[in-house]
């Protein structure tokens, strides 16, 4: 499988990125999932370590992916699409990548307003970038919230998307996406 993009099929490199993201961000709603549901604790307590390591580690790839994107071709998309659903296309991906920034960062800033610093994977430590402070932790618990909510609805829509490309419109997007497949269309 070639390394790098072509504007036919997206390469090694760039199908790592997406496909590590995505498993991320799935342990992220579990593990939200079960530490919600857990009293104060130090089993509460090892599964956050956990979200907050992943979250950052995921900043991290979003960047790096997003970096990698502009050094290489961008696939082009089929030219079966009508104008409006090219858009909503790109309203999505960008929408996507915003909220893949907006939801680890809004984490990290709610655990320093909280007093807790953030480290990864216990191996180092990062700095706060807020000051102690109740009023505004308050506000981020909220707005982490929401956020997480919004990119898992886009990612849903965004599912169901490539889902029709591949089984309803049969062409190449889902196909381009994965590993160890061709295109279909020549
Ligand atoms: C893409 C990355 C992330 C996703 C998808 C995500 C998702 C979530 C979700 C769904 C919740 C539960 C919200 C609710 O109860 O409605 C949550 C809570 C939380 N997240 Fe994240 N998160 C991410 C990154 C981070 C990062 C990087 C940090 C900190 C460094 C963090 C810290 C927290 C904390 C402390 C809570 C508990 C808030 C509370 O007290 O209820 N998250 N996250
Ligand atoms: C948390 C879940 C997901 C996130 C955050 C996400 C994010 C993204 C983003 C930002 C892009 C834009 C690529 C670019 O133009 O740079 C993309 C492309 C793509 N994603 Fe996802 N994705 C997720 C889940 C999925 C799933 C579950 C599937 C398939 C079942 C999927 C299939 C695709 C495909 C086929 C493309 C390529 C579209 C094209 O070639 O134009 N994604 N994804």
């Amino acid at each position: 499988m070639a390394i790098l993009n072509t504007t036919r099929r997206w390469g090694a490199i760039a199908q790592l990125f997406h496909w590590l993201i995505v498993l991320g961000i799935v342990a992220q709603f579990t593990l939200a999932t079960l530490f919600d549901d857990l009293p104060a604790g130090p089993k509460k307590l090892t599964l956050l370590a956990r979200h907050k390591s992943i979250g950052i580690t995921i900043l991290v790839l979003v960047a790096l992916r997003l970096t990698w994107r502009g050094m290489n071709a961008t696939p082009e998309l089929p030219g079966t699409l009508k104008p409006y659903e090219r858009t909503l296309a790109k309203v999505t991906h960008v929408l996507l990548y915003v909220l893949l920034f907006l939801v680890p960062l809004s984490g990290w800033l709610m655990s320093s307003a909280r007093g807790f610093p953030v480290s990864w994977f216990g191996m180092f430590q990062l700095p706060d970038l807020v000051p102690k402070n109740k009023a505004l932790y308050d506000a981020l618990v909220t707005t982490h919230g929401i956020l997480a909510w919004a990119l898992g609805l886009v990612a849903t829509l965004h599912l169901l998307a490539a889902l029709k490309h591949h089984f309803v419109l049969k062409d190449d997007v889902l196909r381009r996406m994965l590993p160890f497949t061709t295109n279909r269309q020549g």
